[in-house]
């Protein structure tokens, strides 16, 4: 039996292969969370590979330049080949619910520049239906509250997410809050994701169904499966 972190450092392994498949001088997409990091330190020595990575996150930025990667802005690549990134859930058609280390907006961007989008995580991240985990949406501050009403109205519970240390309000890598939406029935994911994009003052949310993923790379006690959609 292999503990979880195990299980994360496998998939992240198995997804540096993939992209070491990439020609020399390729961009490479690169997400946010645990597995993410795992992957950026699996491609590490293989840095110089890449012309650059283009990053969803200031952590996961941080990473990679510490790892000698070449940092390259959205504004600058019109397509990258491949986006890597976790997911806190991913349904059988490849639907995913992201934004559990609130890196939502960003990932959301890097990943519509992706040809291939490539979700690494464990088999305890696959769901039948999106919900479990309660669904982040990143707001302006000022319309928290209207947003927050505006979920409650769906069903949800809501809660406006705070730092993990330290107390206060968690603010995003762009300024935005967090408002965590649980008892969500999610029952379409892309009429919901663009349901919720259309309250004023929401900057995206957590649902990616609209540009879902292409490959699922899992891992389970018996090795890293493939899930092509
Ligand atoms: C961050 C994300 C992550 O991909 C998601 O939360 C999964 O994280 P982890 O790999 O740590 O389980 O969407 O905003």
């Amino acid at each position: 039996m292999y503990t979880q972190d195990q299980l994360k450092a496998m998939v992240a392994n198995a997804a540096a292969q993939e992209v070491m498949q990439l020609a020399p001088g390729s961009v490479l997409g690169v997400g946010t969370g645990s597995t993410a990091n795992l992957f950026i330190d699996a491609i590490a020595p293989h840095a110089k590979h890449f012309r650059g990575a283009v990053s969803s996150s200031e952590a996961s930025t941080a990473r990679l330049k510490a790892h000698g990667f070449q940092i390259l802005d959205c504004n600058q690549v019109k397509e990258i080949p491949i986006y890597v990134d976790g997911a806190d859930e991913i349904d059988p058609q490849g639907h995913m619910l992201k934004g559990g280390g609130g890196a939502l907006t960003r990932e959301k961007i890097v990943a519509q520049l992706a040809t291939k989008f490539i979700c690494i995580c464990d088999a305890s991240k696959q769901v039948q239906v999106l919900g479990q985990f309660p669904l982040p949406v990143e707001v302006l501050p000022m319309a928290s509250e209207q947003v927050k009403r505006e979920l409650e109205s769906l069903g949800a519970t809501v809660s406006l997410r705070q730092k993990k240390e330290g107390g206060g309000v968690f603010v995003t890598d762009n300024q935005g809050w967090i408002l965590d939406a649980s008892h969500l029935t999610i029952a379409n994911p892309v009429t919901l994701e663009s349901q919720i994009n259309q309250l004023p003052g929401v900057i995206a949310n957590g649902l990616f169904a609209r540009r879902k993923a292409d490959l699922l790379l899992v891992s389970t006690h018996a090795g890293v499966q493939k899930v092509a959609y």
